[in-house]
């Protein structure tokens, strides 16, 4: 790369982060991602006590099978270290996805309750509980959380009777149904959607009437709380709600996990964004920083384009990196290179033409929520630059679609990819 390339990229990049820094400082007190948790208040188990053994080895049972079904309740010990746990996937997602999301959250629970006698953790498409009491086939429904979409829709009074009359008409289906799931759409008018997507579903382990009971408190607890929102999410011990005008905030039909490209955009979840008045600025900031990358594109494209014709010779190094390579290195996207799944999108181990062993994390790409999920990917870059653990080597962009090429470390670095 020749130095006027090399200081133009530094000062970009220097911009770039300080615009992060900003945009941090003002985005993250108002937004909302998994895990979220719900620790016992009632009770520690001894460190290093049978109790703790127990609950590891069951996480890890639980973890190793979490593949085969989307629904799982077992126990392990005796007497007062007897651990019940019991872990749940939405019904959309593949059974791999499932495996990915149980073994994230068996991660999670013990780091957010450790030595919590009880605990609950939910991510974005599954959650994971476990209790030194048997709760299986038992309803509780204290302790709800719920979320919202930073949007409000324009006519709360009109849509809160109409997510209320969805919502029912799904909670009689799904109760009295074998799988305790389903999903639905009506019409409904609001700027430019014209739709309301909703999702319920309950722990098979509930009868008919705890899952109508356990549904109807989370509809009200969204009626309640955040009926304002165009979408919602309810979070509950034995089941779950989700609603929103954007079908991709609420439920996938055609959850199918393929390696076909275009196929992985469709799945990526939106994330859900606390509500404030700091969406304007936010949105200012956003532009700002999306012209910037633009400009930085634009430029490494076209000295990219002069450093080629200035020397035939292609460099590795360069740091960004075409679609055919990187479909190369994981074969074309491939389910057995897919190290998992994060909130922004799937992650992929590749192997470059040199050898070089590498983490690809496919970022989401404007969509309906375009300015939203270009924050997310920018908040995903300031993560990963300030914890400093992986290094970028690349990128990819082309069209739609946005990847990061890391280095591969065998250990420890997907947690920061997953999460960050
Ligand atoms: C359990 O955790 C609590 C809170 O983290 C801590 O105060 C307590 O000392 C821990 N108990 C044991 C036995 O380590
Ligand atoms: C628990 O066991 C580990 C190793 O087995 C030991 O290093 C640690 O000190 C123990 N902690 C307590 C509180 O006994
Ligand atoms: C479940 O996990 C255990 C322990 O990790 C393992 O031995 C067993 O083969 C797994 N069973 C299935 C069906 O995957
Ligand atoms: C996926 O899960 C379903 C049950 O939800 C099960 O019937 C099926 O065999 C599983 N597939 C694999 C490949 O484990
Ligand atoms: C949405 O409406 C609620 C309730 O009226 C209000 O508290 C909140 O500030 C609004 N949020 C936005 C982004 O306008
Ligand atoms: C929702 O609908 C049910 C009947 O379907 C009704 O009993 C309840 O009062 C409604 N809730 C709200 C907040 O409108
Ligand atoms: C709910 O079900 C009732 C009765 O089946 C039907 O009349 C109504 O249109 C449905 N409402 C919605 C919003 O789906
Ligand atoms: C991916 O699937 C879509 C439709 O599902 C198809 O149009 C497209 O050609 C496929 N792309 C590749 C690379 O196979």
């Amino acid at each position: 790369m020749d130095s006027y390339h090399e200081s133009l990229l530094k000062l970009m990049h220097s911009l770039l982060f300080c615009f992060l820094i900003v945009l941090a400082s003002i985005a993250a007190p108002s937004l909302a991602d998994p895990p979220y948790e719900l620790c016992s208040l009632d009770g520690n188990y001894a460190i290093n006590g049978t109790f703790e053994k127990n609950l590891i080895s069951l996480l890890s049972y639980m973890s190793s099978n979490s593949s085969a079904s989307r629904f799982y309740s077992t126990s392990f010990g005796d007497g007062t270290d007897r651990v019940y746990a019991q872990y749940m996937c939405l019904n959309y997602v593949t059974n791999g996805t499932c495996g990915d999301c149980i073994r994230l959250a068996s991660q999670h629970i013990r780091s957010l309750c450790p030595n919590d006698t009880e605990a609950i953790v939910w991510e974005e498409s599954c959650q994971l509980r476990y209790s030194s009491r048997d709760f299986f086939g038992r309803l509780d429904i204290s302790g709800n959380k719920w979320l919202d979409n930073a949007k409000n829709i324009s006519q709360p009074v009109r849509f809160r009777m109409i997510v209320n009359n969805t919502l029912q008409n799904l909670t009689r289906v799904a109760a009295s149904g074998p799988d305790k799931y389903v999903t639905g759409k009506v019409n409904f008018k609001d700027t430019s959607k014209n739709t309301l997507y909703g999702l319920v579903q309950c722990g098979r382990d509930l009868s008919a009437g705890d899952c109508r009971t356990c549904l109807e408190a989370a509809i009200s607890d969204v009626l309640k709380n955040v009926y304002f929102s165009v979408g919602a999410r309810l979070l509950s011990r034995s089941c779950y709600l989700r609603c929103s005008i954007f079908m991709n905030d609420c439920y996938e039909h055609n959850s199918a996990w393929k390696s076909n490209h275009s196929d992985l955009k469709k799945n990526l979840l939106i994330r859900v964004a606390g509500r404030g008045n700091k969406v304007v600025l936010i949105l200012i900031i956003t532009v700002a920083l999306a012209a910037m990358v633009l400009v930085l594109v634009a430029s490494f494209l076209y000295y990219l384009r002069r450093y080629h014709r200035d020397k035939k010779a292609y460099d590795q190094d360069l740091p960004f990196m075409s679609l055919r390579i990187i479909a190369s290195a994981t074969k074309n996207f491939s389910s057995s290179n897919k190290l998992g799944q994060g909130g922004f999108g799937p992650v992929y181990k590749g192997v470059l033409p040199d050898g070089k062993e590498v983490a690809i994390k496919m970022l989401s790409s404007c969509s309906e929520q375009g300015a939203e999920e270009f924050t997310n990917e920018v908040l995903l870059i300031m993560n990963l630059q300030h914890r400093n653990l992986v290094k970028l080597l690349g990128f990819c962009v082309d069209r739609e679609e946005r990847m990061l090429v890391y280095e591969f470390m065998p250990n420890g670095s997907l947690d920061v990819m997953l999460l960050g």
